[in-house]
């Protein structure tokens, strides 16, 4: 295994990178300039939750793709490995897993993007990497291997990114189904005097909602 290294931030640009994978040599982030992309990592093949993951993601692929977000999975496996798991859960699930897959076997993308926790594991964890079309991480997660992941909950966030990009907004707690606001948006924290008369006039003309000044929220377009 490679020593790890100081892991990337939320903010940073994802590391310049080239990986083998099951569709060939990719590069990273540069291949995907102009689409966003979710790697996830998962501990290794032929593992059940792993299995139930990459069944579900592959189940909800054309939803991410409609919003011009890519799938990569990796892991510290050998392609090859990878390639008789994906040929398996093709053969006995009945869906082809159509994103390629990190085959990450001498742990060198894991060390520099901290997927591999304890001195003495060779495993990865279950971590999820969200880059933006410019190539700059914006969510870093972590589960643990007991636990799978939640794949509506990873387009509730690429549709949640691109509206606060698109709209200036930020975006509630349990969007669109919030228990305060419904499915409204939220407007970002007033930064000045000017900001707060502004949020008072948009409110009297009814263009957004408060509670107070530092509160306030506006339709879901
Ligand atoms: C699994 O994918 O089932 C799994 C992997 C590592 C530890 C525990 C479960």
């Amino acid at each position: 295994m490679e020593e790890t290294q100081q892991m990337p931030l939320i903010g940073d640009e994802f590391p310049e990178m080239e990986v083998e994978t099951t569709q060939g040599k990719i590069s990273l982030p540069e291949d995907y300039e102009g689409k966003w992309f979710l790697l996830f990592s998962h501990p290794g093949d032929f593992t059940p939750v792993c299995t139930t993951e990459f069944y579900s993601f592959q189940k909800k692929y054309d939803q991410f793709r409609d919003l011009n977000t890519e799938l990569i999975g990796l892991s510290v496996d050998q392609v090859h490995s990878h390639l008789k798991w994906t040929e398996w859960i093709e053969d006995n699930l009945g869906e082809k897993i159509e994103f390629p897959v990190i085959a990450d076997a001498m742990g060198k993308v894991a060390g520099k993007l901290g997927l591999i926790h304890s001195a003495d594991d060779t495993a990865t964890v279950r971590a999820v990497f969200i880059v933006d079309p410019k190539g700059i991480i914006r969510s870093i997660l972590y589960y643990p291997a007991e636990l799978g992941r939640n794949m509506d909950e990873f387009l509730r966030m690429m549709k949640g990114f691109q509206k606060s990009e698109e709209e200036g907004v930020a975006i509630p707690a349990n969007w669109p189904e919030n228990e305060l606001v419904e499915d409204s948006v939220i407007m970002p924290p007033a930064s000045s005097e000017e900001d707060i008369e502004k949020r008072k006039e948009q409110e009297e003309k009814g263009e957004i909602e408060c509670f107070d000044w530092w509160l306030c929220h506006k339709e879901n377009k």
